[in-house]
């Protein structure tokens, strides 16, 4: 069973190249009031152009996933980090970006390397989404016009499929360019396109542009017939006109004999509101007033007769249109007949014209935000809150909140923080008396919780309904304004050993639930982990260590006191970047990310010692060794096969942490170690297999093997298959492991292949 197997090439891995930009060098410095935010950059850094970037690292401690784009032959010259949101309960994520309230702003986010996250998720500024980044594309950008309506201005990423990504998010003022919302002063204006003719290599935007717009460059546009650029290096406007694009953009335009087209399809096929703005340098210099006149058609109908690009005096001119359109705008500048010459043009850009929507009842966000900060104090750790930024209802609510909406803008009307939101860790300190202060709160939930200290005096005014706060440990008697409220009918204050117990009477709703009995019961199907000592396999690289985790829990267990295990790990979908993800069949098995500090902690630095933990099984964790230097491949290799597969046979991946250097595994736990402590362990270990089992444990292998090797319709090469690779679970099911020199089979068409032969002597062909 061991002896016989093929091997086979392995195939090198062609790394799709990303282009982007390369910027020109700045020549003036007028960028101090951007904000330019490098997602996951170590430090803060200037560059090319001389503009600022700071990391996010200050809104998102870098605890969250930070993706670089891994080098490849082709010298990829941008920015190269994006900084991932794993899956978690939060809805979404935002950046928080510093406005000043009326004034116009151009926010841009990009997007890198989405191939490697099969994603799918919106944008939105404020609380109006104006864009879907889907991963097919691996650079997207989304930018937006709109006029900040607050001193803050959220950024945000509202989840959708997969993980939101991001990696870069640049806000830029446009003081002198309020013309773009002149007519739309509440709307957010989407940038559909911007072009330019301009013949140069690269797009233009700052310095050239002061407000950073980019201006597309069309070396070789020709986007109807007999069009053909004309150009006019030294660009001087008549007249008091003043042009918005920089001069550089003017200094080309596009022209045509009779009729220019301009055609653009691939706008979303629903009826939208469009701005086109167009912009006129007469680049001829010969061409005078009366010269050059043309009428203008968006989508057929006229909307500028006879424009005469050198009338009124001055010889620019910018020209804007609203349209509604549905799939495609159709731009047409036809030359009227007595005109000398045919249409030009220099630049344009479609805007989307989406209504800025009203955010939460701004009471209620002041409110919420004093909550928040009141039940921080005393839960800083609680990754809940991490999500708890941006709108807390639009568009999409926080955890643990639920809206309504009066007076046309949302309101809070549910806040249920039972179980610390199910998930973040029980909540610590007072019940946050500005909860008091939602108004239209009708259904309160702190169930489940370490609350202490009195409950905080309800006003008459509110509308409560429902107030569950049970399994806490609160003090004090029941408030009368509490009880007295007037709409109030379910009152759950059980299981709070040392609330007064006398029976309130002023109480008129349906349900009042204040008793103490099986409450411990109930607080008890918490669990508790106890970390052991076994033995697993793993690679001559690594060195192993082995956690057994049992289902007694008991909480404030370390010494660390308030250190729970809960918060520090989530669940997510396979996220990691390696080389040969090209080659990797995404599949949804969820993976778990765990932070060095949980595991480190669940098995107290890798003893063999007594932990708590959250998994609530078996675990085992290999751990490369701090001096290996070369068990990164196969530590990659591993992550990436086993978080495809899934087979009875295979020993699954739980998760991983991949952090300060450290690189580790979490697999479940297999009781019965490995077939060769069965066959040569210690005395021990040794136990006779009977020959059912033995022949079980040979057909398990075997069709763990039999998966691999048809998986996906390819083949996976395990390549050292031997007896200390085989476990054995608690029923002696036999499962594959160790998938550090696992290969897939290569393909016809695979160019480079590897003839690297892996494995442990003694288990080799001699061949
Ligand atoms: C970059 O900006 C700094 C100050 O903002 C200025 O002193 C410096 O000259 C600028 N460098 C270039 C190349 O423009
Ligand atoms: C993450 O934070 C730790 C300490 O908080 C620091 O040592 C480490 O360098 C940081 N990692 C990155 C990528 O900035
Ligand atoms: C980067 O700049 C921001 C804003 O100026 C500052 O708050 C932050 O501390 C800086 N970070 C580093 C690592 O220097
Ligand atoms: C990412 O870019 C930085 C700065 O340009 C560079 O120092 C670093 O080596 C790059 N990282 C990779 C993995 O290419
Ligand atoms: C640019 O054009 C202006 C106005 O036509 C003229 O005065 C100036 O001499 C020209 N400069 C160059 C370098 O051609
Ligand atoms: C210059 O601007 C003034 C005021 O905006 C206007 O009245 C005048 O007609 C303009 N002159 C030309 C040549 O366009
Ligand atoms: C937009 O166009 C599509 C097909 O091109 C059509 O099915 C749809 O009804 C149109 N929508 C509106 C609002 O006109
Ligand atoms: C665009 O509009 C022009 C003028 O209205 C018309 O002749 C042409 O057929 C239209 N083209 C398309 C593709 O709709
Ligand atoms: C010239 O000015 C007149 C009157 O102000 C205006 O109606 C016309 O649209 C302008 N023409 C151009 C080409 O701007
Ligand atoms: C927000 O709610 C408060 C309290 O009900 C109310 O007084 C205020 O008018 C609301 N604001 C808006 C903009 O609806
Ligand atoms: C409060 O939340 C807990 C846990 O989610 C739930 O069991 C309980 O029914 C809720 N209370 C009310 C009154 O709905
Ligand atoms: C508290 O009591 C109410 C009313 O009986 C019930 O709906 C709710 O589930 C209880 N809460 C918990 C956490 O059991």
């Amino acid at each position: 069973m061991m002896k016989k197997f093929e091997y086979w090439v392995l195939r090198l891995i062609k790394f799709s190249i990303i282009c982007l930009f390369i910027f020109v060098p700045s020549t003036s410095a007028d960028e101090g009031s951007f904000v330019s935010i490098a997602c996951c950059a170590e430090s803060n850094y200037t560059d090319s152009r001389n503009i600022s970037w700071i990391s996010d690292f200050n809104q998102f401690p870098n605890t969250t996933g930070c993706h670089t784009r891994v080098p490849s032959k082709a010298d990829y010259s941008g920015y190269n980090r994006s900084r991932v949101f794993y899956q978690n309960s939060n809805q979404k994520r935002c950046y928080k970006l510093s406005t000043k309230k009326g004034e116009d702003y151009l926010i841009r986010a990009t997007f890198l390397f989405g191939h490697i996250w099969s994603s799918s998720f919106s944008v939105s500024v404020g609380v109006t989404p104006i864009g879907v980044v889907d991963s097919s594309e691996d650079s997207a950008v989304v930018e937006g016009i709109f006029r900040a309506t607050e001193d803050n201005t959220y950024l945000c990423l509202v989840y959708g499929k997969g993980t939101p990504y991001i990696s870069e998010v640049e806000l830029r003022p446009l003081q002198g360019l309020k013309y773009y919302l002149e007519d739309f002063p509440s709307s957010v204006l989407k940038l559909v396109t911007r072009n330019s003719f301009a013949i140069t290599k690269d797009d233009i935007r700052y310095p050239y542009d002061t407000s950073d717009r980019i201006w597309k460059s069309h070396s070789s546009a020709d986007p109807g017939t007999g069009t053909y650029h004309i150009s006019q290096p030294n660009v001087s406007i008549s007249g008091n006109a003043t042009a918005s694009p920089p001069l550089q953009v003017l200094q080309t335009a596009l022209a045509a004999p009779d009729q220019l087209l301009l055609l653009h399809n691939g706008l979303p096929t629903e009826s939208y509101q469009y701005l086109v703005f167009l912009y006129f340098y007469e680049v001829d210099r010969t061409v005078q007033a009366g010269q050059r006149v043309f009428d203008i058609f968006l989508n057929d109908e006229l909307k500028e007769r006879r424009f005469d690009v050198s009338g009124n005096g001055s010889n620019y001119k910018e020209l804007s249109f609203t349209v509604t359109a549905n799939g495609s705008l159709n731009l047409t500048l036809v030359k009227v007949s007595g005109s000398e010459n045919g249409p030009i043009c220099n630049a344009y850009e479609i805007l989307k014209v989406l209504p800025w929507r009203p955010e939460t009842n701004k009471s209620d966000v002041e409110v919420i935000l004093e909550v928040k900060n009141e039940v921080l104090k005393s839960n800083q750790e609680s990754e809940v809150w991490e999500g708890w930024s941006g709108c807390p209802c639009l568009p999409v609510p926080w955890d643990g909140i639920t809206c309504g909406s009066v007076g046309g803008y949302a309101v809070i009307t549910v806040l249920d923080l039972s179980s610390g939101i199910q998930r973040g860790g029980f909540l610590k300190g007072q019940v946050p008396s500005s909860i008091t202060k939602l108004a239209h709160l009708r259904v309160l939930n702190l169930s489940h919780n370490d609350f202490t200290g009195n409950i905080p005096a309800f006003l008459p005014s509110s509308l409560l309904t429902s107030v569950d706060l049970s399994f806490n440990d609160l003090w004090g008697s029941l408030p009368i304004s509490l009880i007295s409220l007037p709409h109030l009918d379910i009152l759950n204050i059980s299981c709070n050993p040392h609330v007064a117990k006398d029976i309130p009477s002023s109480f008129n709703g349906s349900t009042l639930t204040m008793g103490q009995e099986s409450c411990s019961a109930q607080k008890a199907s918490n669990q508790r982990i106890i970390i052991g000592a076994a033995a697993a396999s793993g690679s001559l690289l690594l060195t192993i260590v082995v956690g057994i985790i049992f289902y007694t829990w008991r909480r404030n267990f370390l010494p660390q006191g308030n250190f729970d295990m809960k918060q520090h790990h989530m669940t997510k979908n396979l996220i990691f970047s390696l080389p040969s993800m090209d080659d990797l069949v995404m599949k949804s098995i969820s993976i778990e990310t765990f932070t060095l500090e949980y595991i480190e902690a669940a098995t107290q630095r890798y003893k063999t010692l007594i932990g708590e933990g959250g998994f609530g099984s078996e675990v085992a964790v290999k751990v490369r060794s701090a001096t290996s230097t070369q068990g990164t491949r196969e530590f990659e290799n591993e992550l990436n096969l086993l978080s495809a597969i899934r087979h009875e046979n295979l020993v699954p991946l739980l998760g991983y942490c991949c952090e300060n250097d450290q690189e580790i595994l979490v697999y479940p736990f297999m009781s019965n170690g490995s077939l060769q402590d069965r066959l040569y362990g210690e005395a021990a270990k040794r136990k006779i297999l009977d020959w059912p089992t033995r022949l079980s444990i040979a057909l398990g292998a075997a069709r763990g093997l039999t998966h691999l090797h048809n998986f996906a319709g390819r083949c996976i090469i395990h390549r050292d298959v031997k007896s200390s690779n085989i476990l054995l679970d608690h029923s002696m099911t036999a499962k594959v492991a160790d998938f550090g020199f696992s290969k897939y089979a290569p393909q016809e068409g695979d160019s480079c292949a590897s003839l690297e032969v892996r494995g442990t002597a003694g288990y080799l062909d001699p061949e």
